[in-house]
């Protein structure tokens, strides 16, 4: 069993007690979030058939490429080190969506609408994370912070219109798959 003491200290901050530590402890969970839905796009994509969504992931793929390196860039403007804080709702969101993945992986319509409804809520969190990191260095009057979070907060923004625009076509095709079993 690892005790407290064995396990490394993620991020040099004890409290948080203003709010650039406040800036610091987000903006490294959302460099872990970043980091761990990078894989599981990448895991996910060979599930993809459907053209529409198997585009769109590979484009977030090289966006989410990006992103982490605009965080990266983030740190350096705060004369910090890229560091990871675990973020315990990025990995909730995707060891639920992996399970769903799992327990539909056997009907891909129905498996290709389970990888776009758990994407969609990933890039929900994304955009209200961005809103919120993008205030606090607002004002920290931190301007090339401000523009670099920006540019990951219209990615996911336009990444959640785009699976909307996805989403009748993937319900339409789970529809008909559903009435085909039940005949
Ligand atoms: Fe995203």
């Amino acid at each position: 069993m690892v005790t407290a003491q064995e396990r490394p200290a993620p991020l040099a901050i004890a409290k948080i007690t203003n709010l650039e530590d406040k800036f610091l402890y987000d903006t490294a969970g959302m460099y872990d979030a970043e980091i761990r839905f990078l894989e599981a796009l990448q895991l996910t994509l060979p599930h993809i058939q459907n053209n529409q969504l198997k585009s769109l992931f590979e484009t977030h793929i090289r966006e989410t490429q990006q992103q982490i390196k605009n965080l990266e860039q983030v740190f350096s403007a705060i004369g910090q080190q890229p560091t990871r804080v675990n973020c315990d709702v990025a990995a909730g969101a995707v060891s639920d969506g992996q399970k769903e993945m799992l327990l539909s992986a056997e009907t891909p319509s129905l498996l290709e609408l389970t990888i776009a409804g758990e994407q969609a809520k990933v890039e929900h969190l994304e955009v209200i994370s961005y809103r919120c990191l993008i205030q606090v260095a607002e004002q920290m009057g931190q301007n090339q912070v401000v523009e670099l979070l920006r540019q990951n907060l219209q990615q996911e923004e336009q990444t959640v219109q785009k699976l909307e625009q996805c989403s009748p076509q993937l319900l339409q095709e789970a529809l008909s798959t559903s009435r085909s079993a039940r005949r």
